[in-house]
């Protein structure tokens, strides 16, 4: 078995990408496994596509603190929740139906909070401490501005911002790169610099993902 590691606890395996497993035996996902780790399917999380895609960079440590808006059942969750070990994850998700299914994956995996929020309403999770990543995954028009206020709530400074956008909620008629860009211009008015984009096709058709960094 040869693992290249791309990033920081994040590896390759049989060109599969993979995280370390850190519940031993736990699968909610049934991903395949190749021992102690488990695979990251670019096909169900745009983080993993961005990946493979060959992104820049994942700016995502050990022992960070991240805000994850959209966290629906816990997919990409669960996986970055490895890659920050003894970290803290708050996963805010609106939907009750994807919030049940989120509790069991964060019972296991105890670095995961879970929080039945909306993403538009920060000031009612306002509990939460200051973090190092707002990861941003809500799928709608306004996505960019529901990050950004999220930002300015609970972003350290110098913090970073990754943000999933589905091009398709925002225009039909604008190719996914022009979305991006248009995108792009409000993440970079707002005070960020980009560190890196990509757009996520086959992984991810009409999405793309952007990684920016804050500067005041
Ligand atoms: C594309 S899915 C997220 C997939 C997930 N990030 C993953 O990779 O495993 C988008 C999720 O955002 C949630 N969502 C949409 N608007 C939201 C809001 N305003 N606040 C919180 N969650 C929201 C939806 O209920 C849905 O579960």
């Amino acid at each position: 078995m040869r693992i290249k590691e791309l990033f920081k606890n994040i590896f390759m395996i049989n060109k599969k990408l993979v995280v370390l497993n850190q519940v031993k035996d736990y699968n909610p996902f049934r991903d395949d496994t190749f021992k102690e780790y488990i695979e990251w399917n670019p096909n169900r999380s745009k983080l993993a596509a961005a990946i493979m895609k060959k992104i820049k960079t994942v700016p995502i440590k050990q022992g960070d603190k991240i805000l994850y808006l959209g966290a629906a059942h816990g997919y990409t969750v669960s996986k970055i929740s490895s890659i920050i070990e003894n970290g803290i994850i708050y996963a805010v998700e609106f939907s009750e139906r994807c919030f049940n299914e989120l509790i069991p994956v964060s019972e296991k995996i105890k670095n995961i909070v879970p929080i039945l929020g909306d993403a538009r309403k920060p000031e009612t999770y306002d509990w939460i401490e200051k973090v190092d990543i707002v990861y941003s995954d809500v799928a709608q028009p306004d996505q960019t501005s529901i990050a950004i206020r999220n930002c300015r709530t609970f972003l350290k400074e110098n913090g970073f911002l990754m943000i999933a956008i589905k091009t398709r909620s925002i225009d039909v008629t604008k190719s996914p790169n022009q979305i991006t860009k248009e995108e792009i211009e409000k993440v970079k008015n707002a005070g960020f610099d980009i560190i890196d984009w990509k757009v996520l096709d086959p992984y991810e058709k009409d999405h793309s993902f952007i990684i920016a960094k804050m500067i005041k």
